[in-house]
Parts: C-alpha cells; structure tokens; sequence
C-alpha cells in the first residue's frame, strides 16, 4: 500500500471521518480494504460483541405505486406478479417467525395505498398485542405525517425508508419526476422527530452513480444520524428501463460496509439480500466488514417469487425455518452468532 493511501485509511479509522477529497481516495482504491475491514469488525466488536440480530422479513404487498426505473416491482412493469397478504396471512408469518426465535418483524411493501392508515394501524397493534416483546418495523415507503404518528401510537417501533440516492441530479436519473429527493428526506425527519428508530440507505453501483454521488449519501446519513443503515448492490431487473444496465459491484459495496461500521459504531447494518444475490458469500462478507444484521425472509413460500425487486433473488424457495439454519450456519461460519433478543439499536449515552 502507498503511503499515502496508509496515512488515509489512518486518519479514517482515528477519527471517523475525512474531508470530501480523501473520502473519494477512500472510497476509491481497493488497497485499504484489508485494514478498514479488520477496523470495521474491531469497532463492531466493541460495539455490539459477537452478535448478529436476527429480523423477520414479511413482504406482504407487490403493487407499487411509484415508477423508479431500477425496481422490479414498479407500477409500468406489467409482467410483475402482483399479490397482498391478509391481515390474518401476516399474522400467521409473525407466528411462525416467533417460533423461530425472530423478536423484530419486518413489514415491508410497495407503497400500496390500499392498505388503510386503518389496516396498517391494525396490523401493527395485533403483532404488538400477540407479541409485546417484539419490534414491529414498517417499511412501506412515503406517508404523510398523521400517518406516521398513527403508525407510531399503534406501536410501531421501526421505520426503514432508503433515501436510495442523496443527489439530486443523481435522483432524478434513477426516479420519473412525480418523486422527490426532498420529500424523501423530509420523511425520513418526520419519522425520527415522532420517536421511531429510523433506517435509512442507498444502492451501491446504481446506474449512473458517481464517488461523489457516494460521498453525498455518506454526508447526508451524518446529518440524518439514522439507527439503521441498509445498503446493497444495485441488480439488473429484466423487466424495467434499466434491463440493459451493469450491476453494482459486491467489492465497493463491501468496503463502504466497512466505512459505515467506522463513521457509524451504533448503526445497526443488514448484510443484506442483495449481497447475498450478486455473489454466494456476499452476506458473510458483509458481516466481516461490519454488518451486524440479517433479514430472513418470512413471506409464504408461494408468493416469494413475486416479491421480485431484481433478478435471481435468493430465498424464494426455501422455508423460512429453513433460511432460519441456513443463515445461522453464514453467521457462524464468519465466526459471530445469531441472538433472538429484540436487538435495540446501542446509542451513545
Ligand atoms: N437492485 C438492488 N436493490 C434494489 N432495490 C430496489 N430495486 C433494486 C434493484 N434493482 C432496493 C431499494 C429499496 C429496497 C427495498 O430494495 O434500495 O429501498
Ligand atoms: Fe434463506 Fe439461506 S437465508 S436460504
């Protein structure tokens, strides 16, 4: 390694921080991965120990009313499959991911504006009331205010919501002009000003994407200072405008996990689904350079296909006990373990 690379990644691990030019160098260069990956993991250990916390995914809708041109699952794709779980379906999902030790749900959709403020605020109260020692987290995009707090006073205790990209310019090559950057951020205040632990995220590699497009969503996630921090490669989905477009590299992706983990000790980091689809151990990578989260997919079998954000998504045929084994087994071998405890993000007191 250069010298000068040393004295950055250096700087980097010290302090949690860079200016934008060494942040680019950073960012940039595969020579410091080895050293931001053992300091992610050292400063994850410090943090959150050996433990990695398990959350029961539940995509109970497929209908999207937005349009982003990368999403499999967008309003134009007609050969989307599309399908709604039942309040009672949901039900059933969080039963069986109870018995499998999951303390958090995951309920996550398109933004399907036929599940009421009424249903959701429903769905959410049962979970609650049948397991009040679970987190229920919502992640069903762009609501107003009142809903939010409604949400919220149901007993929502999560709220993820992927800011995707935090340049504008960048923004509005990956979103058809009725969505806005600007209304993106201000949800993701409003929910952390009604008291929910809030997730936020990005696509690594998405089309189009620039260093500096990397740099802004890192200095955006400082001002929004988020509990929860998903990112993935960006996948080709065959059915949407971006087909003919290169997935996002597993490498980068990976080394901005490391980055996270030391801008970030507290954030609570998926290795996420898409990681584990680009590349057979792209989870257990993750998980060395500082993810300290996964999502086993708890949605009926059958309609697991259907919930197709990008091509070759894994976990579409296997039950959930039996992601429960096989992620128990990823976990393990990169040398952490899998706890069924609720998982509360560690904040700095
Ligand atoms: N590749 C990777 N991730 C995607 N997402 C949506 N489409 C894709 C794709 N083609 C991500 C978005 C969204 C999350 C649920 O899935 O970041 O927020
Ligand atoms: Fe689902 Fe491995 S996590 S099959």
């Amino acid at each position: 390694m250069t010298a000068f690379h040393a004295d950055i990644a250096d700087e980097f691990i010290k302090t949690g921080d860079l200016s934008d030019e060494k942040l680019r160098q950073l960012i940039e260069t595969e020579e410091c991965d080895d050293i931001l990956i053992k300091a992610a993991d050292k400063v994850r250990r410090r943090v959150y120990g050996d433990e990695v916390y398990l959350r029961g995914l539940i995509e109970f809708t497929s209908y999207c009313r937005n349009n982003c041109y990368y999403c499999g699952i967008r309003r134009d794709n007609r050969k989307a499959q599309r399908y709604r779980l039942s309040e009672e379906e949901i039900l059933l999902c969080c039963k069986e991911g109870y018995s499998l030790g999951y303390r958090t749900f995951v309920l996550q959709g398109g933004e399907d504006m036929y599940y009421s403020d009424k249903m959701i605020c429903r769905i959410v109260s049962s979970v609650k009331e049948k397991y009040p020692d679970c987190a229920v987290t919502l992640s069903i995009g762009e609501r107003s205010e009142e809903s939010y707090r409604a949400y919220f006073e149901a007993g929502a205790d999560r709220y993820l919501l992927r800011h995707e990209t935090a340049d504008e310019k960048h923004y509005r090559m990956l979103h058809p002009e009725e969505m806005s950057l600007s209304s993106r951020k201000k949800c993701l205040f409003t929910l952390k000003s009604i008291g929910y632990q809030v997730g936020s995220g990005f696509m690594v590699g998405s089309p189009y994407q620039t260093t500096e497009n990397l740099i802004s969503d890192l200095r955006f996630l400082q001002e929004l200072d988020p509990d929860m921090i998903g990112i993935g490669t960006y996948i080709t989905h065959k059915d949407t405008p971006f087909s003919d477009k290169e997935n996002g590299s597993l490498s980068l992706a990976v080394r901005l996990i490391a980055i996270l983990r030391i801008m970030f000790p507290h954030a609570l980091i998926p290795a996420t689904t898409a990681l584990g689809t680009i590349h057979p151990e792209g989870r257990e990578m993750a998980l060395k350079a500082g993810a300290n989260v996964v999502m086993p997919n708890l949605s009926p079998v059958r309609v697991r296909e259907k919930y197709s954000l990008y091509d070759n998504k894994i976990c579409t045929g296997e039950e959930s006990a039996q992601c429960r084994k096989c992620l128990e087994k990823r976990i393990e071998s990169a040398g952490y373990r899998a706890v069924t405890h609720i998982g509360n993000v560690k904040r700095l007191p």
